[in-house]
């Protein structure tokens, strides 16, 4: 199928693009949000810092990688600069400091995956999560938003998919489908991979910052406001890319050997990788690879049967985008 036949044929193709742009802009948050977000982390800061003055809270996450929704929660990461604290020890104790204030279900979640203290903003009206010593989240996190900032196309991009993907209910780790990192990471890979590039992979270019975090080295071109213009020989509209991203993961993706990988800008052997096989819990059933961490897989969540889900929702985007005469009604249809 071709995508440009397509869209040539298709006259409606400027309305579509604005149907788009509005969801878009629908999405994004606005101004004052960000100001009750400063507002919240002033007042965990002075806590934090009265008990741990050499501690420092960090945003992460989507209210902080420039691809967060408006009313969304906010994910801090409290860095404790020593790494050998007990990070359950921390948390009660946090946990209990919050308490005081004037804050309202606090709750520390030691025993998560990802240990955190849970807590609403009555004056703000912020709910907000805060781990202990996640800075690989804090990193990874200012590389989408250097990312977003070299393309708006990146950014318009991403919400569609991640505002399909919650639609749709294939947004869900814990029912085996990908998280909003995972589609994020889809979107930049997929703009990396147009012809003529939209975005560069700044992890193979010159480093400008550089970072050791739990032995990882992490480093990349980060001076992004020099590639602006990046992507300007290629002039695919937002509807042309939503196209062409859903029609790659139904029809053109090698699910059996390929591996999406951002930190190379490239695809990736799963061969090269050994992930062609099932390990522990690790299928390995769509593979894109974290830019930092790996030999983490982001699709590790992908079980036998939500595999099916998720292609048979790439297959049915592809499919309205293609033929629908108004596909924004079906594609984000509640399913
Ligand atoms: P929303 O769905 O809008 O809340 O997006 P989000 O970006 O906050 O979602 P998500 O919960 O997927 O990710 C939170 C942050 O955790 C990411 O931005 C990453 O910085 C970090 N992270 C690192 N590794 C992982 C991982 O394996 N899975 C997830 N989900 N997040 C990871
Ligand atoms: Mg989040």
């Amino acid at each position: 199928r071709n995508y440009r036949s397509r869209t040539e044929c298709r006259g409606d193709i400027q309305r579509l693009n604005a149907s788009f742009l509005a969801i878009y802009e629908s999405l994004i948050p606005p101004e004052e949000e960000k100001e009750k977000q400063k507002q919240l982390m002033a007042l965990l800061d002075k806590h934090v810092t009265k008990e741990w003055p050499e501690a420092r809270l960090f945003l992460y996450g989507s209210c902080a990688n420039s691809f967060g929704f408006r009313k969304s929660d906010i994910d801090v990461c409290l860095a404790m600069g020593d790494a050998d604290i007990d990070k359950a020890e921390i948390l009660l104790k946090l946990a209990d400091i919050l308490k005081s204030d004037n804050l309202e279900n606090v709750q520390a979640l030691t025993r998560a995956r990802v240990p955190i203290v849970k807590l609403m903003d009555p004056t703000t009206g912020i709910s907000c999560d805060i781990c202990v010593n996640n800075l690989l989240a804090v990193i990874n996190t200012k590389l989408l938003r250097d990312y977003s900032k070299i393309d708006i196309r990146l950014r318009q991009l991403a919400f569609i998919i991640k505002h399909w993907a919650k639609s749709r209910g294939v947004n869900e780790t814990y029912q085996g489908t990908l998280s909003s990192y995972a589609y994020v990471l889809m979107c930049i890979h997929f703009l990396q991979m147009r012809t003529p590039s939209i975005l560069p992979c700044l992890q193979e270019m010159e480093t400008t910052y550089k970072i050791n975090v739990d032995n990882v080295e992490c480093c990349y071109f980060d001076k992004v406001e020099k590639l602006e213009g990046f992507g300007s020989r290629n002039g695919e509209s937002i509807a042309q890319l939503v196209w062409a991203f859903f029609n790659y993961w139904a029809h053109s993706h090698d699910y059996a050997n390929d591996v999406i990988s951002i930190r190379t800008g490239s695809l990736v052997s799963k061969r090269a990788k050994d992930w062609t096989r099932r390990i522990g819990n690790d299928r390995h059933l769509i593979c894109i690879e974290d830019p930092f961490e790996v030999t983490h897989d982001l699709g590790r969540v992908v079980d036998k049967r939500s595999i099916r889900v998720l292609r048979e929702e790439f297959e049915r985007a592809a499919e309205i985008m293609q033929y629908d005469p108004n596909p924004c009604v079906k594609l984000f249809e509640p399913y």
